[in-house]
């Protein structure tokens, strides 16, 4: 099972939260908490025209989570509010269980004041303690500067941008490809060395 251990953490401005997994009774919160997120941001790619999930749909989404091998996080506010959401999705192929890929994002309320920093210092424990896990990784718009410095404090290295990433309102934003090394090796691979014999 793919669930943190719950926990209480206080902000700087000390408000207080509740970090836990989601469990299959969120399902029709976690829907409306995508409903106000793709309302409030562009950082996100599930816009305001794409089709929200169904409950049943969500609810199986959550099951599946809680039993493979990455884990999903809500941070919940004293009054209940979902304030955020992050996770790291791990594949199920062998070829890709080195690597997690995450996700997150806050109401607008909750930005700005330290919560998503602190779930990312989550999920970059979580992903050190996995023993299978070598590299998280990570795509985000390239005009979303929060963000970005986010992911760079928290170790993310820039790997590269896909130019035409996203489409919104007919313009084009870039995708920037980043990711943090999480192994217990701290040497780093080299990256696709060419195969023997291959001509330069
Ligand atoms: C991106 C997101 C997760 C960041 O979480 P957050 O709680 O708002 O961020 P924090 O308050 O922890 O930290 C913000 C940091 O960015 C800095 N920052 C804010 N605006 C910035 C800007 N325009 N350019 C550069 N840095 C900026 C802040 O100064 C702070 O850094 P510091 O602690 O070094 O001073 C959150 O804003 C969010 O969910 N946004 C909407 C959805 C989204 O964009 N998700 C990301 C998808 S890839």
């Amino acid at each position: 099972m793919s669930v943190i251990e719950p926990q209480t953490i206080t902000l700087r401005d000390g408000a207080t939260l509740s970090l836990r997994s989601p469990e299959e009774s969120d399902a029709q919160a976690l829907i409306d908490r995508l409903d106000r997120v793709r309302r409030e941001s562009t950082g996100i790619s599930f816009g305001p025209d794409d089709e929200l999930p169904t409950l049943a749909w969500e609810q199986d989404w959550i099951r599946q989570r809680r039993r493979d091998g990455g884990v999903q996080v809500l941070a919940v506010a004293e009054d209940g509010e979902l304030a955020g959401m992050c996770g790291v999705g791990v594949g199920s192929r062998v070829r890709m269980r080195h690597r997690g890929v995450v996700g997150i994002s806050l109401t607008a309320n909750w930005c700005g004041r330290g919560l998503g920093q602190r779930l990312m210092q989550e999920l970059i424990a979580w992903a050190q303690a996995e023993p299978t896990l070598e590299v998280l990784s990570l795509c985000v718009n390239s005009d979303n500067p929060r963000a970005i410095h986010v992911y760079e404090k928290a170790g993310f290295e820039r790997e590269g941008e896909c130019r035409w990433g996203t489409k919104r309102d007919g313009q084009y934003i870039g995708e920037l490809h980043m990711s943090r090394w999480v192994g217990s090796t701290p040497v780093q691979p080299s990256v696709s060395a060419p195969p023997t014999g291959a001509r330069s």
